[in-house]
């Protein structure tokens, strides 16, 4: 065992337990994660635990011949216990918008929409895409969802007309749930028209027969007659029970798109039995979690976070969510400080993106608020500087908390890699040691596994619970984006360099995909949005290090005629393929990209020059035009 589970200071609990499990899942997986499938209520018991298998096909199955439904786990049995204890703490970024659901409410709301979308002819199978904001609302549409054995497809608030569109078209959603507008501190997001000119876009947008408008802010919208119709007034007219759709383990829950190195964005499926066992069991061992917490995940429900943590997870636990509306200090610094002092908030898991924006405001906004109901801290979605990591121990977590940095992905459904609160001890800037029953390994390029300490690519050597089990109808591209880098293992994307001890360190992607603030962006999605533009021949995203947002995205364009550019219609561009929050940072006009003679852009140029990195730029005598290098590099060196 590994000394670090033996943990000075932090192990508030005996780690001896956590030193069994990583064991017994090591020794005996299928009893292991059979026993683990007791944590949620079944209507068969499973037969088996996994029959994955990385070669061949790659199948990915879990929990064969169980039946159960998702919500019954996150709501029905807990009726049975604790009826009256709080699921849900919604506050809305207004002053004095506060709203706290029971277990009881909660049930009866999801139930009531769960009639809603049967009425309405959803059946088990078909999608729903649910494009809201932070409202209680969009946990209960993903509980609906859920009770009828629709397949839920949530969607992030940010995406342009075109970017929903091509999701909407390639899940075949037959309904869709939506907002009026959706507040983001002072701006106002006309979420209902942008689904609107979403659905205008679809080739067969016929498929969605229904558009249900939460009234999130209570602004007049256009309706269309017939297909749009008003959330408030069809759940009141619908019962408060509905019964629950038996599902087998293997069925979909969900799809959640995210971006690789292709221009299309993956619909990644999760299944029902493993994803939620995978929910209950993280959320749980790596939060320690207790019955009287108060646990906030601040992800947007549009990420996987969002699903696993803030409402699969803890809810399939018993526990008591916290969901807020709003952005971190409007309108004041420090409102999410008070957010957490106001509803006793204990264990609070967000972004180093967050932090670092915390970090650089005045030190008395974070001071002069209590913060004393906070047990534990956790950071997810890129790495978080030493420097950052710290600044979250002693200032907000005021020297007591433990923190946990949680590596993993939309693909691993829940956290892989971490110091588990109070069974593992951190190290500052390290995601620390993979969970029970997974088994990371690094292997090098020509995939050949690394021994103890060392650097490689990060890999899984054998299926986990949580595991996505397909790109929704595309099992190949799953196959061949996953399995084929490094035949037999799962592929994770990223690099990682292990102590000799164990503890991982991850080191970034080592894809064409980029991280900004947290979002998953694949340099491929840019430039296809970027060609669209009639006066580029040409061009190339990348990614360079950023202060705050962690990556940003810069782009190389080449114009169709030499000083005929505009660098807004570029913006304008990304803006409406993509999103507005993919806009790059900074562009440059180029007359020509540096490639290899068999033409392929040679990226790794581009990101070092962009980075003002211009040391050991490597052998430049591959590429057909070696002098474009120096154009590139006096050009970033003039616009620094
Ligand atoms: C990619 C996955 C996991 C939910 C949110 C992001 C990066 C994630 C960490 C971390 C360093 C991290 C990886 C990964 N990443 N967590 N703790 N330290 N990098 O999910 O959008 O699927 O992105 O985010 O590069 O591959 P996602």
């Amino acid at each position: 065992m590994p000394e670090a589970f033996v943990a000075p200071g932090q192990a508030a609990k005996p780690t001896g337990q956590y030193c069994d499990m990583v064991l017994k899942a090591q020794q005996e997986p299928e009893a292991f994660w059979l026993q683990q499938a007791q944590r949620l209520t079944w209507q068969t018991f499973p037969q088996a635990a996994s029959r994955s298998d990385f070669t061949g096909d790659v199948v990915i199955d879990w929990y064969a011949g169980g039946v159960l439904n998702a919500s019954e786990s996150c709501l029905d049995r807990h009726l049975q216990t604790q009826p009256d204890k709080t699921a849900l703490i919604w506050e809305g970024q207004d002053e004095g918008q506060r709203e706290v659901l029971s277990y009881r409410v909660l049930h009866e709301r999801v139930c009531r929409l769960a009639n809603v979308m049967r009425r309405l002819g959803v059946k088990k199978g078909d999608c729903v895409a649910i494009h809201l904001p932070m409202v209680a609302e969009g946990v209960i549409a993903m509980l609906a969802c859920a009770r009828i054995g629709a397949i839920h497809v949530v969607l992030f608030g940010g995406f342009s007309p075109e970017g929903l569109a091509e999701r909407l078209s390639d899940s075949g959603a037959v309904l869709v749930l939506t907002a009026d507008v959706a507040r983001r501190g002072e701006k106002r997001i006309p979420s209902k028209e942008t689904m609107d000119a979403a659905l205008q876009r679809c080739a067969d947008a016929s498929r969605v027969k229904h558009v249900l408008v939460v009234p999130v802010t209570g602004a007049d919208v256009p309706m269309q007659a017939e297909r749009d119709l008003n959330y408030a007034h069809e759940v009141a007219q619908e019962l408060p029970t509905c019964p629950a759709e038996p599902m087998q383990a293997q069925d979909p829950l969900f799809l959640l798109y995210t971006s690789g190195s292709t221009g299309r964005p993956k619909g990644l499926v999760h299944g029902t039995g493993g994803y939620m066992v995978w929910a209950s069991f993280t959320h749980a061992v790596v939060f320690d979690h207790k019955p009287t917490d108060i646990f906030w995940c601040t992800a947007d429900i549009s990420w996987i976070t969002g699903h696993t943590y803030v409402v699969y997870g803890p809810l399939a636990n018993g526990g008591t969510i916290m969901v807020y509306e709003g952005l971190p200090s409007w309108p004041q610094p420090g409102r999410w400080w008070d957010v957490i002092d106001r509803n006793g908030v204990t264990v609070f898991y967000t972004s180093p993106t967050v932090v670092r924006a915390a970090m650089r405001e005045d030190e008395a906004v974070v001071r002069s608020r209590s913060l004393e109901s906070l047990r534990i801290l956790g950071t997810v979605g890129e790495p978080i500087s030493p420097e950052a990591w710290h600044w979250f121990h002693d200032e907000v977590g005021k020297g007591r908390c433990a923190v946990v940095d949680t590596w993993w992905q939309t693909e691993t459904g829940g956290v892989m890699i971490t110091a588990a609160a109070n069974s593992v001890v951190p190290r500052a800037g390290a995601a620390s040691l993979p969970l029970p029953g997974v088994e990371a390994t690094l292997l090098d390029t020509q995939s050949a596994v690394v021994q103890g300490a060392g650097e490689g690519l990060l890999c899984m050597a054998r299926s986990w619970p949580g595991q996505a089990q397909s790109i929704w109808q595309d099992h190949a591209r799953f196959k061949q984006t996953y399995f084929t880098t490094c035949p037999g293992y799962y592929f994770t994307g990223d690099g990682a360099r292990r102590e000799a001890d164990g503890y991982y360190w991850i080191t970034g992607r080592v894809d064409d995909v980029v991280n900004v603030s947290g979002h998953r962006i694949g340099t491929a999605e840019i430039e296809d949005a970027i060609a669209t533009d009639h006066e580029v021949v040409e061009s190339a995203a990348v990614g360079i290090p950023h202060d705050l947002k962690g990556q940003g995205l810069v782009v190389f364009v080449v114009p169709r005629e030499q000083g005929v550019f505009h660098p807004d219609a570029v913006n304008r561009a990304v803006a409406a393929g993509v999103g507005r929050y993919a806009v790059p940072e900074k562009i440059y006009v180029v007359s020509d990209l540096p490639k290899t003679r068999s033409g392929k852009i040679v990226r790794r140029l581009l990101r070092k020059i962009a980075a003002h990195d211009l040391d050991g730029l490597g052998d430049l005598s591959t590429l057909a035009d070696p002098d474009i290098v120096d154009e590139l590099i006096a050009l970033v060196k003039a616009q620094a």
